[in-house]
């Protein structure tokens, strides 16, 4: 005979204790986007209450961070100049290599991860070097070295591929190693589909693509089996930590990787899946607060041990705000 279930809800503290899935601030990593130049604190037009900042600026956002509890961010670059291969991205003086040495300095304890991509450095916007008007994998790869050893030695904590380049894992934690930060892991993004819901983003990091789409590296939203092979790859390859991107379209994706891995799995809660939040909520069409607690949860529960939002702050605010009372 079958129980019945609802004597499990009959009350706020029976439902707290067989409650499965908790979130923790602790879970989250809050993304910044850090533009070369001074003065800068401009909001993007369609991720509201997210900011570009520079430098000399970004303080202003650290100190409510680390204040609120969120212990990792992920840097991304707005450099003032482009050229076809990024080589601003490896430039030792370039702005994410300031960046991290100025964060480490004043937030030692801040857990600083830097995206390691070329669409915010190139002037065609492609994630690496073109050739007969596509990413030239192997060409990239060179690169890639290049920029992970300038991160890695500004004192990254932790550095994450976003390109989709093949070997990108292996080609990084050799370079890593032979220059003394055996140290530093690797977090793959290692399930990158092509997505619509970045478009956010781009705007943001002035990295859409001038021509094409990025069809030919990043993953078929059609395709499952293939993501178990993607993310093999990256383990083979010495990668720490495994993310899906985007999140809330991928849960399955996200549930698979945790089923047949025994890496931590990340989830990248993209910029669309942001913005929609945030519109519905301004045009108090949905309960935004609620909705962006159900929506992490739901990536948790999927299997995410680690999320990375633009919603990290005010998630905080509601979890720090809930143990208080
Ligand atoms: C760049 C990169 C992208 C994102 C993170 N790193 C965009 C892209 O692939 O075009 C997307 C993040 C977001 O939408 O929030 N390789
Ligand atoms: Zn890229």
């Amino acid at each position: 005979m079958s129980s019945r279930l609802r004597e499990n809800r009959k009350t706020a503290e029976i439902r707290a204790k067989l409650s499965e899935t908790q979130l923790q601030v602790t879970d989250f990593i809050y993304p910044l986007f850090i533009e070369e130049g001074t003065n800068i604190k401009k909001e993007i037009v369609s991720m509201p209450d997210i900011y570009r900042y520079s430098l000399d600026r970004i303080n202003e956002e650290l100190e409510e961070v680390v204040e609120l509890g969120i212990k990792s961010v992920i840097l991304f670059g707005i450099p003032l100049h482009k050229d076809a291969e990024g080589s601003e991205s490896w430039n030792d003086e370039g702005i994410i290599q300031q960046a991290i040495r100025q964060i480490k300095r004043d937030y030692p304890n801040l857990q600083v991860i830097a995206d390691v991509c070329f669409c915010e450095y190139t002037n065609h916007g492609h994630c690496g070097v073109l050739c007969n008007n596509d990413v030239d994998n192997d060409l990239t790869l060179v690169n890639l070295r290049k920029q992970v050893l300038a991160q890695a030695k500004a004192g990254v904590d932790m550095v994450a591929p976003s390109g989709m380049m093949d070997f990108a894992v292996r080609e990084i934690r050799d370079e890593l190693d032979k220059n003394g930060f055996q140290h530093i892991p690797v977090m793959g993004y290692s399930v990158k589909y092509c997505s619509s819901y970045y478009g956010p983003f781009r705007d943001a990091a002035d990295s859409a693509p001038s021509f094409g789409d990025r069809r030919t590296y990043q993953m078929d939203p059609a395709n499952r089996n293939e993501a178990i092979k993607e993310a093999q790859a990256d383990v083979d390859e010495g990668a720490a930590i495994l993310m899906v991107k985007p999140a809330l379209s991928y849960l399955d994706i996200i549930r698979d990787l945790k089923n047949n891995f025994d890496l931590p799995i990340a989830a990248y809660n993209v910029s669309g899946e942001y913005a929609m939040i945030k519109a519905a909520g301004k045009n108090g069409w949905i309960d935004e607060q609620k909705v962006m607690m159900e929506t992490l949860l739901s990536i948790k529960r999927a299997g995410a041990a680690i999320i990375i939002t633009y919603f990290a702050k005010e998630a905080a605010r509601v979890l720090n705000d809930n143990k208080g009372s």
